[in-house]
């Protein structure tokens, strides 16, 4: 049975480390990273529309910074869903709310993707067995199978071969976002500036520290080999982690490619006092707190 209308809500990630390797043949970096899922989460909701109609309607945080054609990922996705199974009569109207921060690290573009392959799979009925909607993801980009699948993973290859990571606990964060934001294939290309890849091997004492919920060691282990890249093209950002860090943050670490900045925090009234303290930053666009491990893009009744 076709539905009408189908709801998903899919969350924003954080790279707990990401480490950058060397470039393939097709100018894509090797990656050893650990995502988390936290609770910012943007909602798409698809719409039955007639055959050939594909369109996405957006509102919400820094909806007017995003294109709403064919060039928008999540339009992208359903189209690429309706090529590869092959939907009759495919058509479908997106609607979708942010909170996720636009080019702000957190992979927001991707969730919207991941959002619309799930949503879509369901209003055409088109029964693909999971591994169908995560090769359309790996195809629509490197982290749009993490936004697919939630929690904790470790992501290799582009960060989109993913194992999932056993963890104890929940972890307590603050972002922090900024007024301009960062390009990530000009993020990776000061990357390959600044020097040669690196090792992208995940450190089995950061793995420890997830099995047994100890935020303390996380906090001191969150590492982002894009850092110095990412302070380079905007270097206010070494204030406000400096500003974090200050006010008791357990560790603190640059969002994917950044600018977002996310500081792991013991508890959430310390959360509290954090953001209410970094919003008062001149650097800071917006704080926004949250927890995770959350599960991935998930249909809404
Ligand atoms: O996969 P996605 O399209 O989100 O990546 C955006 C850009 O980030 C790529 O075009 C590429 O420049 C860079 N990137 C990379 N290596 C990866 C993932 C992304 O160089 N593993």
């Amino acid at each position: 049975m076709e539905e009408i209308s189908v709801a998903v809500r899919v969350p924003a990630k954080v790279n707990l480390v990401l480490h950058v390797g060397d470039t393939d043949e097709s100018g894509y970096h090797q990656l050893g990273t650990v995502f988390q899922a936290v609770s910012i989460y943007d909602e798409l909701v698809a719409e039955l529309a007639p055959a050939g109609e594909f369109s996405v309607e957006i509102t919400g945080e820094g909806a007017g910074e995003l294109p709403t054609d064919n060039s928008n990922l999540a339009i992208r996705a359903a189209r690429m869903l309706a090529v590869a199974c092959q939907v009759k009569d495919a058509g479908v109207r997106l609607r979708i709310h942010k909170r996720i921060p636009v080019a702000g690290g957190m992979a927001g573009g991707s969730a919207d993707a991941a959002a619309s392959l799930l949503a879509c799979s369901v209003l055409w009925d088109v029964a693909a067995e999971p591994e169908v909607l995560v090769d359309q993801a790996k195809l629509l980009g490197a982290d749009v199978p993490f936004a697919l699948m939630g929690g904790v993973a470790i992501g290799t290859d582009r960060g989109d071969d993913l194992v999932p990571v056993l963890t104890r606990g929940t972890m307590h964060w603050v972002f922090a976002t900024s007024f301009d934001g960062m390009s990530t294939p000009a993020v990776f290309r000061r990357f390959d500036e600044m020097g040669p890849g690196r090792s992208t091997e995940i450190s089995t004492e950061l793995l420890a520290a997830l099995a047994t919920g100890d935020a303390r060691t996380v906090g001191r282990l969150l590492a982002n080999d894009l850092h110095d890249a990412s302070i380079d093209l905007d270097p206010r950002l070494a204030g406000v982690i400096e500003a974090g860090m200050a006010k008791g943050a357990l560790g603190s670490v640059i969002s994917g490619s950044g600018p977002t900045i996310a500081f792991l925090v013991a508890t959430p009234e310390d959360g509290l006092r954090l953001a209410n303290s970094l919003a008062a930053h001149p650097d800071v666009k917006a704080t926004h707190r949250a927890h995770g491990p959350v599960p991935g893009a998930q249909l809404r009744a």
